[in-house]
Order: structure tokens, then C-alpha cells, then sequence
């Protein structure tokens, strides 16, 4: 059992295979966090609370005046608002006479099999109810009566925990809620260095590696998305923890709308996590019996570095997040018309894709932006799902039955949450795009955001898409969403509720692509937000692969993959090759290989020498396919590392295959370069299938390969070399 009770001291321990979590229900019934780290038998853990000698200042716990402890330095589980603990709180609620304290006790607790799965939320799910349990522990603010659920699964064979949080109405009044976040972590020290992921546009989620210092620090959006500039991922790490070795703890919130992921060093030397829904426009009407479910939010430890922790996500996420009929399924590997075509295409240009397509090898045409109502730019027809026949004559139906008869599948792209000004959509309901009355909205892309939180909204988007979908047979669809909201509010809500508007907004759109899927089980979907403005697990829970970034210059690449990587695993990623600058062919696919890989150009541009690289690159492909869609990644050197090299390896889950890849950002004279892979079976043989040479695993990962006298030492150039166990 993963979770144990223990009734003499109160104290609650969580383990998996190499963590334990404790924390107790204290005087007062408050709940104290105890510890978070490598795994111990032990349950003595009395001397382990923590309180920091303290001074006026720091007032004495309400609910226990004869201990003489104060929430303000202890270690909570779950934080309320004005009643003594001034650091970042978990809960807010603000009720009917206007005051906002929230406190939180204990009542009871139940330790349940397996996991409860989570309404209308993205979440994580069990193959098998061996795989964790369940902790739900009841608390109630004594002075109103409402009650709050925690949850914690604690999974068995990964160090995963996953928390959440419910808040429940059972009183006879109506509570605003104003800050519900899923999760408190408290730490007793704060040397540690915060990791997070930022970016913008075409420069999604680069690492930034910072010490913590004191005060709060935050990753966040009020964007309406997860977004380009901050990722709803956080990790503290010890300060010698690199990537294979030391103590780290990343934290990752399962939703895609607006977050806020913060981390509060305080002046008693403690550290407390907090993430969640961004309190920052948002709140939420409790009626009396109502019930409020926040996000779910992955927690994973390791003691062997960052590369470990990533991996543990990895796993994670491709089995216990990412499902349905492409969970494991092979992806196709696909020819995209976008940068090869833009709006310039008519049925003979895509076409003549599909055929060069079929020749080289790939297996699917997606035709994206550009297809509908009367678009040949990007200022009309979002919101008009019907086909343009002006390019596309005789419709979908025939275009798609020569594509099929070709031997190639069919995909085709939509942006459902937009909505142009110029569209019969926008002409006949007006009021259906995201706006406040009386105020002008903000164009974004020429277009405006419709209206997700309203059934009718999505009732029709589903009509037109059910509609093109039944028209011939599309096996994939390209979900894009290429601004932010502005102007957040729906004509739907009344006044009381406007404050919902964000969290609406993306509960709507989980329900449409969860209704697509339904609807079409074998459906691949990926998900896209201009590149890479909505890469988060929320998503990962609709779409087993998300567009990474417009980026596909080769080398900027590098360090989007890298820094996505941290938490989200490679399968996921949405890779081509495409006509970006700077290099050749063969590095554009070896960094296409990291992710789902597939082709983003003119066909017609492509040199007959060119073909015959994209068809060896496709062979190859699909050679390798398995080791990085299900095997580990090792990230050897980073982008950032040396400025000049970057290596990564892939292994297969039993350790058969291998693939390495190094690329030279930036040549360097006279360079030594060593490249050691990692995750190998030391006593193994593996055969390169480029060169036919044998090696060791532990040669392979000890002395490494030579890279210093090959060609390799020229700006752009990469080596990808593949190695297979024999026995
Ligand atoms: C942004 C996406 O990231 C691109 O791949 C492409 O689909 C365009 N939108 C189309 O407008």
C-alpha cells in the first residue's frame, strides 16, 4: 500500500518507489506537512516537525492557543487566507457579509483503490487499478461549514504524485470562490534554483535556471491559454542537481487555460509551491450544493537529476495521460501543404503534393489553413467551415477520394475557437464572438475569439465540423488557436458570473474536442496555437501530439525541443522538416526524428538528389520509429551547454536500440569532441548500422564516440548513427 495512516501520532505517509511524503494533522486539526524527499522506512518522525522559533509577529493558530504554534511558520498542506499564514494561499473564498478568511481543518479521510477520474478535466488516468491509490482527506472552515476535498494518487511503480483539489458547497449560502488552486508543497529550506520555461512566439519554452531568491516568484498566464511565454511547469532543484545527478521536484498542472505557477521563498527559510488556476480574473459563483473541481497537478521527484524527472514524466503522460486509439498506434508520417503553400493552392497543387507524398513515401496529405468559406489571407472565413470551391472545385469529397486512391490518408486543419469579422458565422451572430458590451474588441490576426463557454456556440462548431468530417474520409485533424483573448467576457454570462469567463472558456473547448473524439474514435488530432502557444498536458489529454512551434529552422529548434522536453515527452512533439534556413536536409530530419516527424514544403522544390535524401530520411523513420516513440531520452548537451555542440540519445524501453544524434550548432577550431551516451545495457553489444562497428555499452557510454576528426566540424552539420543490440 503506497499510503498509510498511522493513528498514534496522526501522520499520514505516501510513498512510491524512491519518495516518501508525510505531513500530520496537528493541534486545531490543521494539516502540517512533514517532508517531501528520498524514501524512508521509518515512521518516528516526531522530531521531523517543523516550526521555526518565531516572534509577535507571527500570530498564534486560532484553533490551538494552548500549543502556542503559528501557521505563519509551520509547513501546511493547504493554505486558507487571513487567518495567520501570510505566504501564498492555496484557497480563498469570499462570502455573503463581504470577508474573505478561509480557514481549513481536518474532518476525516479515506484512502481509496485506484483513482477517481475527474469530470470535465483533462486528467490522469490508471491502466490498472495496482497502479496507485488514493488519498481524499475532508477539511471545513469551522466558522462557515464549507468543506474542501484533497486528493493525492500515489502511484506505485513511478515517482509520481498527483494532487488535486474540490471545494464543496454544502451550506445554505452562496460563496464566491476567488482562489482555488490544486496544490500547496512546503519545504523547510529555500536553497534551491527554480526552473521554469518561457518564451514567445517561435521561441516557445527555452529554460531559464535561476536561484530562488526571496519573495514570490511566478509563471503565469491570463492569456486565455497556457501560452508561448510561460508553461504551467515548475521545478526546484537542489543547487548541485544537474542532469544526471541531485534531488529535483517538477510540478506540472494538467489545464490549458489560464495558470499561475509560483514558488515563495520566506523569511524563516522556507520554500512553498503553489500552482493553479490564475486567481488574477477569475472567480467562481458556489451555489448551495455545488461542488468546484480545480486542475489536476503531477508532481514527480528524483534523486538522479533533471534527466530522470523528465523521464518520469514522459512515461507518465504516454501512459497515463495521452490515450485512445493513437495512444500506441504508429502516427503517419505526413506531408503538411502550410509552408510549402500557404494560401496558394487550388485541387492540382495539392494533388500534385499528394502524389510526390505517395512517391517518397510518407503516408498522409494535410491540407491546412486556407481551404474554406472565401479565404486566400488571413483576414476572412474562421467560423465558416464549409469548403471554398473556388480553389477546391467539386468540393473535399472528390480531392479526397484521389488522395485515397493514391494509398495516402487525408488530414485537413480548423481553428474552431475563431471567428472572422468577415464571415457569414460573424454576419449571423454577431453576438456569438468573445466581448464586452459597449467596449471594442480587439482584432488579433484579423480575427476574433467565439464564444466557447456557450453550448449553442459549440453545438454549431460541432454541426459544421461533424459535416466536413462525414463529407469523405479525414483521419486527422490540425487544431489551431492564433491569438489571446481579449475582452474577456461572454454576452451569456450574467454579471455575477463573468468572472468564470476564463475557466469556461476552456472547459468549452475540452467538451468540443472531447465530443469529436467521441464521436470519432480513430480521429488523430493534433493540437496546435500558433506553433507552440498551448503545449500542456491539458492538451496532451485530447491529442497525443501538439505543433511544437513555427519555428523549423533546425538549430533554433534545438532548444524549443530541449526545453519542452523537461516535461512533455518526445512522441508529443510536432516536428517537420521543412525549407527553413541554415542547413541541409539531413539536419533538418535528424531534429525532425526527435518528435513526430513529417515534411512542410514544396515537394516541387526538391532536387531529384534532394528526393532521394527525403526517401532514405523515411526509411529511416520508420527504422527508428519505435526507439524514440516509446524508449527514454537522454539529453547529453544541451543547447545552452557548450553554445557550439548538442547530443541527445534515445533507448528503447528494453535497451535493444539506440539512437544518437549531435549537431554543431556553431562550428569551433580545433574542437575535441567526445560524445558518451547514456541509458545503454553496460554489458550489452550494439552494432552501428551506419558503419557496422560493434561496441559495448559500456564502451558506448564510457569512452564515448569520437566525433573530433569526421567532417562533422562545420556550421549545421549533425551525425546520426543507430545502434542495434546483437547477441
Ligand atoms: C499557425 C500554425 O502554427 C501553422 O502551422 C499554420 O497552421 C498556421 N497557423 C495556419 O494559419
Amino acid at each position: 500500500m503506497a499510503i498509510t495512516f498511522y493513528e498514534k501520532n496522526r501522520l499520514f505517509k505516501l510513498d512510491t518507489p524512491n519518495a516518501s511524503y508525510l505531513f500530520a494533522v496537528g493541534e486545531g486539526n490543521y494539516l502540517l506537512h512533514v517532508y517531501y524527499g528520498a524514501y524512508f522506512p521509518d515512521t518516528a518522525i516526531a522530531p521531523m516537525v517543523f516550526r521555526s522559533d518565531y516572534a509577535s509577529f507571527s500570530p498564534d493558530a486560532a484553533g490551538a492557543p494552548e500549543a502556542h504554534f503559528s501557521l505563519d511558520v509551520s509547513m501546511a498542506e493547504v493554505s486558507g487566507n487571513g487567518v495567520g499564514d501570510y505566504r501564498l494561499s492555496t484557497v480563498v473564498l469570499r462570502y455573503p457579509d463581504g470577508t474573505d478568511a478561509t480557514d481549513l481543518r481536518y474532518v476525516s479521510h479515506r484512502i481509496l483503490p485506484g483513482k477517481p477520474a475527474l469530470e470535465a478535466l483533462p486528467h490522469i488516468y490508471l491502466q490498472s487499478e495496482e497502479d496507485a491509490d488514493t488519498l481524499e482527506i475532508t477539511m471545513q472552515d469551522p466558522a462557515t461549514g464549507v468543506k474542501f476535498l484533497l486528493y493525492y494518487t500515489v502511484f506505485r511503480n513511478l515517482d509520481v504524485m498527483v494532487r488535486s483539489l474540490r471545494v464543496v458547497n454544502d451550506t445554505d449560502k452562496t460563496v464566491w470562490i476567488e482562489k482555488a488552486h490544486s496544490l500547496c508543497c512546503d519545504f523547510p529550506e529555500n536553497n534551491f534554483d527554480l526552473i521554469h520555461l518561457y518564451g514567445k512566439w517561435a521561441k516557445e519554452r527555452s529554460v531559464q535556471r535561476l536561484p530562488l531568491m526571496q519573495g514570490i516568484q511566478s509563471a503565469a498566464s491570463k492569456r486565455g491559454a497556457s501560452s508561448h511565454f510561460h508553461n504551467p511547469f515548475l521545478c526546484l532543484a537542489r543547487k548541485e542537481t544537474g542532469e544526471e545527478n541531485g534531488e529535483c521536484f517538477g510540478f506540472n498542472l494538467i489545464y490549458s487555460g489560464n495558470f499561475s505557477a509560483d514558488a515563495e521563498a520566506d523569511g524563516y527559510g522556507g520554500t512553498r509551491v503553489s500552482v493553479g488556476i490564475n486567481p488574477v480574473d477569475f472567480g467562481w459563483q458556489l451555489l448551495p450544493g455545488d461542488s468546484f473541481q480545480a486542475p489536476e497537478c503531477v508532481m514527480v521527484y528524483s534523486a538522479e537529476g533533471l534527466g530522470a524527472m523528465s523521464r518520469t514524466f514522459h512515461r507518465l503522460y504516454r501512459k497515463h495521460l495521452i490515450r485512445g486509439a493513437w495512444q500506441y498506434r504508429k502516427r503517419p508520417l505526413l506531408l503538411n501543404s502550410w509552408e510549402g503553400c500557404y494560401f496558394r493552392f487550388d485541387e492540382e497543387k495539392i494533388l500534385q503534393l499528394a502524389k510526390d507524398a505517395k512517391e517518397l513515401g510518407m503516408e498522409m496529405l494535410v491540407l491546412d489553413d486556407g481551404w474554406f468559406g472565401h479565404r486566400d489571407d488571413d483576414t476572412t472565413s474562421l467560423g465558416d467551415w464549409f469548403v471554398n470551391e473556388k480553389k477546391l472545385k467539386g468540393g473535399l469529397a472528390p480531392l479526397v477520394k484521389k488522395i485515397n486512391d493514391l494509398g495516402l490518408q487525408f488530414g485537413i486543419w480548423f481553428e474552431p475557437e475563431m471567428i472572422s469579422p468577415d464571415s457569414e458565422l460573424y454576419r449571423a451572430h454577431p453576438d456569438w464572438c468573445v466581448q464586452i458590451r459597449g467596449r471594442e474588441k480587439s482584432l488579433g490576426r484579423n480575427q476574433y475569439v467565439i464564444d466557447m463557454t456557450r453550448a449553442d456556440v459549440r453545438d454549431n462548431l460541432f454541426m459544421q465540423m461533424k459535416q466536413v468530417l462525414d463529407s469523405c474520409p479525414i483521419a486527422y485533424v490540425k487544431w489551431d488557436f492564433n491569438r489571446n483573448l481579449t475582452e474577456p467576457a461572454s454576452l451569456a454570462l450574467p454579471p455575477e458570473r463573468q468572472k468564470e469567463f476564463f475557466h469556461r472558456f476552456i472547459l468549452g473547448t475540452y467538451e468540443l474536442q472531447e465530443r469529436l473524439l467521441q464521436e470519432y474514435p480513430d480521429l488523430l488530432l493534433e493540437n496546435c496555437a500558433g506553433g507552440g502557444g498551448r503545449f500542456d498536458a491539458g492538451m496532451l489529454y485530447y491529442s497525443p501530439q501538439i505543433w511544437c512551434s513555427d519555428n523549423t529552422d533546425p538549430i533554433e529548434r534545438l532548444s524549443i525541443q530541449f526545453g519542452t522536453s523537461l516535461c512533455y515527452p518526445p512522441s508529443s512533439m510536432g516536428a517537420h522538416v521543412s525549407t527553413s534556413r541554415r542547413t541541409g536536409y539531413d539536419t533538418k530530419a535528424a531534429v525532425a526524428l526527435w518528435g513526430t516527424f513529417g515534411y512542410e514544403l514544396d515537394t516541387a522544390e526538391l532536387s531529384d538528389e534532394e528526393k532521394e535524401i527525403v526517401k532514405q530520411q523515411v526509411a529511416f523513420y520508420h527504422q527508428t520509429y519505435d526507439t524514440i516513440h516509446n524508449g527514454d531520452l537522454y539529453r547529453l548537451i544541451a543547447p545552452e551547454d557548450n553554445g557550439f555542440t548538442c547530443a541527445w540519445n534515445f533507448v528503447s524501453e528494453d535497451k535493444k536500440s539506440a539512437l544518437l544524434t549531435v549537431v554543431i550548432m556553431r562550428r569551433r577550431e580545433f574542437q575535441t569532441l567526445i560524445v558518451r551516451l547514456r541509458g545503454l545495457q553496460a554489458d550489452a553489444l550494439y552494432r552501428c548500422s551506419a558503419t557496422g562497428q560493434t561496441y559495448t555499452g559500456a564502451f558506448l557510454m564510457g569512452a564515448g564516440i569520437n566525433f573530433s576528426d569526421s567532417d562533422m566540424n562545420s556550421d549545421g552539420k549533425s551525425a546520426v548513427l543507430y545502434f542495434e543490440q546483437i547477441d
